[in-house]
């Protein structure tokens, strides 16, 4: 008899970048499914982590950090968001936002707490809800523009109510939740005692001058918020591993108790290699930003011209387009005829759905544009053959 899976984990399926991937493979599809680059990272990253190796450090660090990458998370929150915080009770490295995430859940969902998330999401957020015994609740983020119903969210608030994520700026969809969105959600952490969670790791890509606003720094949400990021997309080293959570004392004490024992620490060097590079001069993170754009406007046009309904992202980078233009309303099967027939691997977001909101999402594909011109230009190469379908 085979052993199965614990109760808490069985109803997982497969995360759907498997099945894509799988699939890209099958037709050796160009890669625009992956919300990560095909090139390195800064240098400068790379040799501080060789040194810091050199250097001697490579054994366990502390559970909640090295103290240089606390201090250089700590001078970058002041440096971008005058936050001023104290990196020995406030500041704790991650394995990644992932396990950020994780610990986050752990640490202070009690069973049957209820988490409000946005729909579509990023597919670790309700895993990791249900993995600590608590309720995902969902609200949905409506096309075309992403909104969210404030009656809506407004009744998604109860007694049992711990905690809303917030991911901005959004995977999937591009969104940049506004300030005055940001407002609303403060208002009502307040007025419920519920605590926020903010998912900030695309926070340096951000496109046409439009703000990220950080939810911990409007009033009344310092002392209610954890702000989770890491090296990944802003810096380009999703493999290292290496994110960060930002919060209160009280709220930080919790996630560390779960952390110690998740992950005891993440990689030494790499913590060294991530000080370094946090530190970076501000030209790197509006050239980030702004190579991005490019990117954006590339891919967009090349979507257009093909025939998808396609409206820019204010961040983030990718670009959910529309397929009903082209006679399709289903996203996977439009995915498999995409890295069958045209040689382009995407991702289908009603994968990013609760089961009652999938028909969201059903009409729209997810194009990633976070890979190099070369790899752009020759998926549009083959793009071209839906036109000539
Ligand atoms: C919204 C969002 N949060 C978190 C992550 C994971 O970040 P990390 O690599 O730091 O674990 C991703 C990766 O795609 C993401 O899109």
């Amino acid at each position: 008899m085979p052993f199965q899976p614990a109760a808490r984990v069985a109803s997982f399926g497969a995360s759907v970048f498997t099945e894509i991937t799988e699939l890209a493979a099958r037709h050796q599809a160009i890669d625009l499914s992956t919300g990560f680059p095909n090139t390195d990272g800064p240098a400068i990253a790379k040799a501080a982590v060789n040194a810091a190796i050199e250097a001697g450090h490579n054994q366990y660090a502390l559970s909640h950090g090295v103290r240089e990458l606390r201090q250089a998370v700590a001078a970058h929150a002041r440096r971008f968001y005058q936050q001023v915080v104290n990196p020995e009770t406030e500041i704790t490295i991650t394995n990644g936002a992932a396990e950020a995430l994780h610990s986050i859940a752990d640490g202070l969902i009690n069973p049957g707490d209820e988490v409000i998330i946005f729909e579509p999401f990023y597919e670790v957020y309700a895993p990791n809800v249900l993995m600590a015994g608590g309720r995902p609740r969902f609200v949905p983020l409506r096309p075309p523009d992403w909104r969210f119903d404030p009656d809506e969210l407004a009744t998604a608030f109860n007694k049992q109510t711990r905690a809303i994520l917030v991911n901005t700026p959004h995977n999937p969809t591009g969104k940049v939740f506004s300030r005055v969105e940001l407002e609303m959600i403060a208002g009502l952490c307040q007025q419920w005692n519920v605590f926020a969670i903010t998912d900030e790791v695309y926070e340096h890509i951000v496109f046409d001058g439009i703000e990220h606003v950080r939810l911990a720094q409007l009033p009344g949400m310092a002392e209610r918020t954890l702000t989770v990021s890491s090296l990944s997309k802003t810096f380009s080293f999703t493999g290292w591993r290496i994110g960060w959570v930002i919060g209160p004392p009280d709220l930080t004490a919790a996630v560390r108790l779960a952390h110690q024992f998740v992950l005891d620490c993440s990689a030494t060097p790499l913590q060294y290699g991530a000080a370094a590079v946090l530190a970076t001069e501000k030209n790197y993170y509006h050239h980030l930003a702004a190579d991005y754009q490019a990117k954006r406007d590339y891919l967009a046009a090349a979507l257009a011209e093909v025939g998808l309904e396609v409206s820019l992202p204010a961040g983030a980078y990718f670009i959910m387009a529309g397929i009903k233009s082209l006679g399709f309303d289903d996203d996977f099967a439009f995915c498999k005829y995409l890295a069958a027939e045209v040689g382009v691997a995407a991702i289908p977001p009603s994968a990013f759905y609760s089961a009652p909101h999938k028909s969201l999402g059903q009409s729209y594909v997810r194009f990633a544009f976070c890979k190099t011109m070369d790899t752009l230009e020759r998926a549009r190469e083959r793009l071209l053959k839906i036109k000539n379908r």
